[in-house]
């Protein structure tokens, strides 16, 4: 049942591509203010379209969406205040780089959401030179994105969003093509945010990261539906769910580093439970 602390609430959600091709199926969740929820779920099971969804990018064909207490519809996006109101509380990390970041210059991608705000000029630089810093590119700021790193690019695309400010932060496999360092970096920045205060939803099927990145994964089964909703140890202890997703196979060893991760999460009243092993999921993308 919603409630006034859901901050996000989709209910029963129904999509498909061009009427044809499934992605969503009956989806209902509810995001509460201050979360870091994880949609886990084998490729092509609608996570990225769920995201998309919550950004206000595509819509439903049938169930809604409410967002702050408000549903969000296709006509209610081109009201202006509306949008600007719902742009300006919602961030959306795209899985690639290169289909976010498109400026001439680094300084100008991250200017351009506040200026197309209508923000003052001078508060804008401010922001952005604030922006650079906090994510470590202030070198970057007259470089072409085009050249930089995958990971320098990822860099830039968060502060593309970060400098609106946002409330939620939705991030589509936010370690995914990321050197180790880079994905150590963003983990942190990730959970820096969420300390901040920010809601986070980030799409994932990497199960070595959400003792880290959530408090609450919601698992889908590649025929488009939530299967099972629960914190990291539970989800990632229930074998049987995680082979019935496809996020493991049967020859996965329920052991590893990460069953060591959750000794301490799941505290002394319980044996730690065993949990895959981080070097098996290497190979079941
Ligand atoms: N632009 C598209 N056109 C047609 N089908 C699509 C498109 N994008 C995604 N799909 C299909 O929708 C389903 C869900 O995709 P997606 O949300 O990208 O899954 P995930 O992010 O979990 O990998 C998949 O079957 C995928 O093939
Ligand atoms: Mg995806």
């Amino acid at each position: 049942m919603p409630s006034d602390a859901d901050l996000l609430v989709v209910k029963d959600l129904t999509y498909s591509y061009l009427g044809r091709f499934p992605a969503l199926d009956g989806v209902s969740l509810s995001v509460q203010r201050g979360e870091k929820v994880a949609l886990l779920g084998a490729n092509g099971c609608g996570k990225s379209t769920l995201l998309k969804v919550i950004d206000g990018l595509v819509f439903p064909d049938s169930g809604n969406y409410i967002a702050f207490g408000e549903e969000v519809t296709e006509d209610k996006l081109e009201d202006q205040q509306f949008n600007e109101g719902f742009r300006s509380r919602i961030g959306f990390i795209f899985q690639n780089s290169d289909a976010q970041v498109f400026s001439p210059t680094v300084r100008e991608e991250i200017a351009f959401g506040p200026l197309n705000m209508a923000m003052d000029r001078r508060q804008v630089e401010t922001r952005v030179v604030d922006t650079l810093e906090m994510l470590g590119i202030a070198e970057l700021a007259d470089r072409a994105p085009y050249q930089l790193s995958g990971g320098q690019k990822k860099r830039v695309a968060i502060a593309s969003v970060l400098v609106m400010n946002p409330d939620v932060l939705l991030f589509d496999e936010p370690t995914a093509a990321l050197d180790p360092r880079s994905q150590q970096w963003l983990m942190e920045l990730i959970v820096e945010l969420s300390d901040a205060g920010k809601t986070i939803i980030l799409a994932t099927h990497d199960l070595g990261t959400l003792d880290v990145l959530a408090d609450r994964c919601v698992v889908f089964s590649e025929q488009h539906q939530v299967v099972a909703e629960g914190p990291p140890g539970k989800i990632l202890a229930d074998r049987d769910l995680l082979l019935g997703v496809n996020l493991i196979h049967e020859h996965t060893h329920l052991h590893g580093d990460l069953a060591h991760h959750h000794v301490h999460e799941i505290g002394h009243h319980q044996e730690p439970e065993p949990l895959p092993d981080l070097t098996a999921r290497r190979t079941v993308q």
